[in-house]
């Protein structure tokens, strides 16, 4: 049956990946319970919806940091696409292209970002894993910076590992031929795994740096003239530090449930954010968005932008680039609708006044 939603596509998707890498994409940390949180969160918020408005013609683009997007839905980074796909991030990247809107292509990508950026049709982002080895760490910037991404997107959430209860099941690992393709040039596409646990884990651990801290944000914000938003932000005296140290852009983020669990849900943690930072930079949203509506409320709660993460491994799995581009679509449409509904006509008009039961 062809895939009509989101939740169709994630069903579609598990009957033709492996165990291993179904269980590696959809799984959260411990016991999964901010996993599911981020998307019931959405289910108990209501629309208060209005009508008599006129709402034939409808616009859903929207702006971020001086481009103009189709629509406030972007592709969130996620790692190695091609345990979805032959083609990888190369396809993902071109359906966002498509869709008129931005990807974000993982530190942890199987294609390295020069190959990314030369199929890009649209704008890229470049989310960034900080390094123990710093020099690693400024390769990768610099070579975003040179082939093209128009935005750093640095995660602070993740430089100690989240258990993964599947992945340590399944023993994960890249399979024969994939690797970590950005550091190769560094020596850090493989290490070494003891198989006694998550290969990735291993990888964090041993390369990721713990040490990372505020003072950082001046670090790279003085080897790039890139902008650099901040991922994995929930609490609002992190959102007014990160402003403070000069981000141009934070994410709301828990990681999609994968790091620490029984943390709060992103769109719990919104409203808090958003006035926390006041309006002096862009606050995007990810974790649970799987219907339009759910786009809808977060941009009632202040969001700029949501990025939309397991869903576009989805597609990516069913049908390639035809896939990321129909699961774009349909989150496309139902946002459409939603706006619509709740007598909106573009996404300035989406306002707090629309929804009800919010933190
Ligand atoms: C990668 O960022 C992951 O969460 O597995």
């Amino acid at each position: 049956m062809k895939p009509i939603n989101l939740f169709d596509f994630e069903d579609a998707a598990r009957e033709r990946l492996s165990t291993l890498a179904y269980d590696y994409y959809r799984s959260g940390s411990f016991d999964e319970i901010t996993l599911r949180d981020n998307h019931a969160a959405y289910d108990r918020i209501r629309l208060h919806h209005r009508v008599l408005r006129d709402i034939s013609e409808r616009d859903l683009s929207t702006e971020l940091l001086g481009q103009r997007i189709s629509m406030p839905i972007l592709v969130a980074p996620t790692a190695f696409h091609e345990l979805a796909c032959p083609e990888g991030e190369v396809a993902t990247t071109r359906a966002a292209g498509a869709a008129g809107t931005i990807m974000t292509l993982s530190t942890l990508s199987n294609r390295p970002i020069e190959e990314v950026l030369e199929a890009a049709t649209g704008p890229v982002w470049f989310q960034l894993y900080v390094y123990r080895d710093r020099e690693a760490t400024r390769g990768l910037v610099e070579r975003a910076q040179a082939c093209g991404c128009s935005a750093i997107l640095l995660t602070v959430d993740a430089q100690v590992w989240g258990r993964r209860e599947r992945d340590v099941r399944n023993h994960f690992r890249l399979p024969a031929g994939l690797g970590v393709a950005n550091l190769l040039p560094a020596g850090f596409d493989e290490v070494p795994a003891t198989a006694s646990d998550s290969w990735l884990a291993e990888y964090v651990i041993s390369l990721f740096d713990p040490t990372l801290s505020w003072a950082d944000l001046e670090w790279l914000a003085s080897i790039t003239d890139l902008p650099v938003l901040i991922k994995g932000i929930v609490h609002p005296d992190d959102a007014r530090l990160a402003v403070e140290h000069g981000a141009h852009g934070i994410v709301v983020s828990n990681h999609g449930g994968r790091q620490l669990d029984t943390s709060i849900a992103t769109i719990d943690a919104l409203p808090a954010v958003v006035e926390a930072v006041n309006g002096r930079v862009p606050v995007l949203v990810d974790g649970g968005i799987r219907r339009g509506s759910d786009v809808l409320k977060a941009l009632a709660l202040g969001a700029q932008a949501v990025m939309l993460g397991r869903p576009i491994l989805w597609g990516l799995a069913v049908d390639g680039e035809a896939g990321v581009r129909q699961v774009l679509e349909i989150l496309e449409k139902e946002f459409d609708i939603a706006m619509a509904l709740c007598g909106c006509v573009a996404c300035d008009q989406v306002d707090r006044d629309l929804v009800v039961g919010a933190s």
